[in-house]
């Protein structure tokens, strides 16, 4: 009997395979968040990674829009060029929207005419997913994600404070941010609700015109490497992990928006997972929802269009619909961040 019992620990085999993993574990090259980072950006982006890494070292331009619910644009125009001295360059196809050439955001966000509300400051590609919306004057806009609320203040200004516009956000201190920023930019006519987002398409569906879902992401589009830890809250688990709530807030989105209205969907994160991945899970459970045309960025200068790129349709063996050729992803730049838009109908 004993001398049939096994013997412990690995046979001479495994010993032999063993000592072979512990020299090729010797050999491995160890790589850095850092380098992971910029190979994801190099193959989603279709870029050489020296090209990513020069393009997410570098600072994006102070970019303001003056704002008429405050103060009156010609007369910020003029104090901030004279009095100030600052070299404000016109950024063609949007209202009264400039890239500030020599001046800091650090030094604009603290001078008393911002804090008076009488200029936003807001990256272009911000910007940009509000006027795809095209928000109108009289109708009823959610801004589902809504704080700290730079996009409802421009749905404010683009409407003339004439919508009806509803800003949600699940998060309460953020809430109390986003009511702040509405006071100081004059936005009125904002009914602002603390409701988690994903309940809202089943409470009114089929509701307004247009709906504005700028959702919760990974943020790659914000990344700055030059500063202290700037992948402390990304991963490639955190991008999976947000996958399921971005399509339940944009299933939810889809239910609110009234037949014939118009759906923005729009991140600051480049993964085609949590951006083409999931408009065609939509497109899959709603037979009525297609993807529109983005005709507003074809005016614009070759500055800007030089950085925008339609839509994947495949990426690392994945297949998203083919329609999402029409939706834009902006390549960071120091005139954008990276951003993803799409705009959505409803038949
Ligand atoms: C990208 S930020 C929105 C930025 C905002 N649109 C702006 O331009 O200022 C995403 C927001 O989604 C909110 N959020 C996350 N999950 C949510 C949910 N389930 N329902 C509603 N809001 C949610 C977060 O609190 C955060 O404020």
């Amino acid at each position: 009997m004993k001398n049939r019992r096994r013997r412990k620990g690995p046979k001479k085999t495994h010993r032999k395979n063993y000592k072979k993993s512990r020299t090729q574990t010797f050999d491995r090259k160890f790589y850095s968040k850092e380098d992971i980072f910029i190979s994801r950006m190099a193959s989603i982006l279709q870029l050489p990674k020296g090209e990513i890494k020069h393009l997410f070292y570098k600072r994006s331009r102070t970019t303001i829009r003056l704002n008429h619910l405050i103060a009156d644009p010609r007369k910020t125009f003029r104090f901030l060029t004279q009095t100030k001295g600052w070299e404000l360059q016109k950024i063609n196809g949007f209202k009264d929207t400039y890239f500030i050439n020599n001046a800091d955001k650090s030094v604009v966000s603290k001078t008393e005419e911002y804090l008076n509300g009488d200029f936003y400051i807001q990256d272009l590609a911000s910007i940009l997913s509000v006027y795809i919306l095209d928000p109108q004057e009289g109708e009823k806009i959610l801004d589902m994600c809504a704080a700290p609320g730079s996009k409802t203040t421009l749905i404010s200004a683009m409407t003339d404070n004439k919508a009806s516009i509803t800003a949600n956000d699940s998060n309460l201190p953020r809430i109390g941010k986003l009511n702040n920023v509405l006071h100081q930019f004059g936005s009125k006519n904002v009914r602002v609700t603390n409701e988690d987002g994903i309940l809202i398409g089943r409470v009114t569906p089929d509701h307004y015109d247009r709906v504005l879902l700028d959702a919760p992401c990974s943020g790659e589009g914000r990344v700055y490497l030059a500063s202290s830890k700037p992948l402390r809250f990304w991963s490639i688990k955190r991008v999976k992990s947000l996958v399921s709530v971005q399509r339940e807030l944009l299933d939810s989105a889809f239910r609110a928006l009234k037949p014939g209205g118009t759906l923005v969907y729009s991140t600051c994160t480049l993964e085609p997972d949590e951006n083409e991945g999931v408009v065609t899970h939509l497109l899959k459970t709603f037979k009525n929802a297609r993807v529109e045309s983005i005709d507003f960025v074809d005016g614009l200068d070759v500055l800007l269009t030089k950085s925008i790129r339609p839509g994947i349709t495949k990426w690392s063996g994945k297949e998203y619909h083919h329609s999402l050729s029409k939706s834009l992803r902006t390549v960071p730049s120091p005139e954008m961040m990276g951003f993803y838009v799409v705009k959505i109908g409803k038949g």
